[in-house]
């Protein structure tokens, strides 16, 4: 039994941290967004071996991939003994760019086993699973456009982001994840987006309104070598964005423009390690 799924690569249109919660994790307030940027998966059951394939060397193998770590928990939940998966990812959404490839292959995986197998679980009972491999895999099971709060895992849909062109660009150093947090724990703090403001412009379909708001409190504490992501930012705005953030913890670093043409231009003067245009899904 086989079957195929796309993962899709998540945008942060805002991102604040609102305080700390007991276990040491950050509590956050998030407008997600899913993009049409994605992975694909070629899932394949076995009779209990598990292996990921893919192009990409330091991607593991293993037990320790993201993806089969999801099998594994699906099969553990839904009482299935003795199965396995075999998983061919054909990897498009850029590693360490805060575009939640990794939390995206691994909902799908839950999405594509539910299905495969009739088991029956719910879209909520899948995120729940989700909570138990990554903060931002709880948003990835359904997508769309969300406020995620708590440390991703509550959420809220929200109306659908207007369509539009967005062009993702990734510079070609990585940030980690746990350091910024660790940098922003240690930052007194600062600006903080208007998410009511966000979610007003969402309501009212209004796209400007959406892109103005954009804000991501961690590029208020990126290591100076991260410098790059403010000059991507000002190139995407100069070349007719209307708004520009970076995603995430970053690396990445995206610009929503209202039409294909003025995206378009932007991505053939904009030089960066890896970019990709891709619209709201
Ligand atoms: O949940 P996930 O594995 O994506 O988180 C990676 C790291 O990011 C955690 O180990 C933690 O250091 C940090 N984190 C956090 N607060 C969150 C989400 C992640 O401090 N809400």
């Amino acid at each position: 039994m086989n079957t195929r799924e796309k993962a899709y690569a998540k945008l942060n249109l805002s991102l604040d941290i609102t305080g700390r919660l007991p276990d040491g994790y950050h509590a956050m307030r998030m407008v997600m967004q899913s993009c049409s940027l994605c992975d694909e998966l070629d899932i394949t059951l076995t009779d209990g071996e598990y292996f990921c394939k893919s192009a990409l060397p330091y991607l593991p193998s293993d037990g320790r991939n993201l993806a089969l770590k999801a099998a594994k928990l699906f099969f553990e939940k839904a009482g299935i003994r003795g199965r396995g998966v075999y998983i061919e990812l054909n990897k498009r959404i850029p590693v360490c760019a805060g575009l939640g490839g990794g939390s995206s292959d691994a909902a799908a995986v839950l999405r594509a086993l539910n299905r495969l197998l009739g088991v029956g679980f719910s879209v909520r009972e899948l995120e729940v699973m989700g909570e138990q491999l990554g903060s931002d895999v709880p948003f990835c099971v359904a997508g769309g456009t969300v406020l995620a709060e708590g440390k991703g895992e509550i959420l809220t849909p929200l109306p659908a982001m207007p369509d539009c062109h967005l062009i993702i660009c990734k510079p070609d150093f990585p940030i980690s994840t746990p350091e910024l947090f660790a940098r922003a724990g240690r930052s007194t703090q600062r600006l903080s987006p208007d998410t009511q403001g966000m979610i007003s412009a969402l309501e009212s379909g209004d796209l400007g309104g959406v892109a103005r708001r954009m804000y991501n409190v961690f590029e208020d504490v990126l290591p100076r070598r991260c410098a790059g992501v403010f000059e991507l930012k000002s190139r995407l705005l100069e070349l007719g964005a209307l708004g520009a953030s970076m995603t995430g913890t970053g690396s990445a670093v995206f610009g929503i423009f209202a039409d294909d043409d003025s995206a378009r231009y932007a991505c053939s003067e904009i030089v960066c390690h890896q970019m990709f245009s891709a619209r709201p899904v």
